[in-house]
């Protein structure tokens, strides 16, 4: 299903409860009874080209957006990021964490096994916030100064030094998708933790830990396919205007 202006948002979760947290990450409330997509961002003053293009790269794996998004404001798109990194790091992290409080073993090794795994728990935490803070107050930052310069006709005497120091290109090729840690906690719950007496407890949080996962790939994909690309033609047009 190809996600347009004129489809109504009910249908978009009824097809796919995936874009739940998607579409609440723009700021949308459930309850928007038979309104299409359309009407929805009217109300709530979002863009609904870019709202098009993140819901239809959510619910399609082979829908290619980023030749639309490449052409609108990336601080659209960075906007949207920062969201995604709150909803990763304030909501849904630490209800995951909350979830393996609950678990309950039996027997001597009870203390032993929630410590395993809220160790291995807390290496994932620590990975994503690392990667976040740094894209928030090194990376973004950065992206959204060329996007002010490219729009000026003369460059901030502050911003020049820093053309010449910095390069996307260097966070390009160090931007991995978070994933030896989260392969550790997966396999701890999957092949090797005793299992909990509250089994049901295990089963959700696993199952929140692949839709996170899956909520970040999708992240991942749009940093590499829309801010790395954006960023570079800026700062090669930047480099030249500045000769
Ligand atoms: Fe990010
Ligand atoms: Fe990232």
């Amino acid at each position: 299903m190809v996600i347009t202006k004129d489809t109504k948002l009910a249908n978009v979760i009824f097809q796919n409860y995936h874009l739940i947290p998607i579409v609440s990450r723009f700021g949308i409330k459930l309850g928007f009874g038979d309104k299409n997509v359309q009407q929805v961002c009217n109300q709530y003053d979002i863009n609904p080209d870019f709202f098009i293009e993140i819901a239809n790269a959510f619910n399609d794996k082979d829908y290619l957006p980023y030749k639309k998004l490449i052409n609108m404001p990336i601080s659209l798109t960075v906007s949207y990021l920062l969201k995604s990194h709150h909803y990763y790091n304030k909501i849904k992290l630490p209800n995951i964490e909350k979830l393996i409080e609950l678990l309950e073993w039996e027997g001597e090794e009870a203390g032993k096994n929630k410590s395993v795994l809220k160790k291995f728990f807390s290496q994932y935490l620590k990975e994503v916030n690392e990667h976040t803070t740094n894209e928030e107050k090194e990376i973004y930052p950065y992206v959204l100064e060329l996007e002010k310069n490219f729009n000026k006709t003369k460059l901030d005497s502050s911003f020049i030094e820093k053309l010449k120091k910095k390069s996307i290109k260097d966070y390009a090729d160090t931007h991995d998708e978070l994933n030896s840690a989260l392969l550790d906690l997966k396999n701890i719950m999957i092949k090797y933790l005793q299992p909990a007496k509250n089994k049901e407890i295990t089963e959700l949080i696993l199952t929140e830990i692949f839709k996170l996962e899956a909520d970040m790939k999708d992240h991942t994909k749009l940093e590499n396919n829309v801010i790395v690309p954006v960023a570079d033609m800026m700062e090669v047009e930047l480099k030249k205007r500045n000769k």
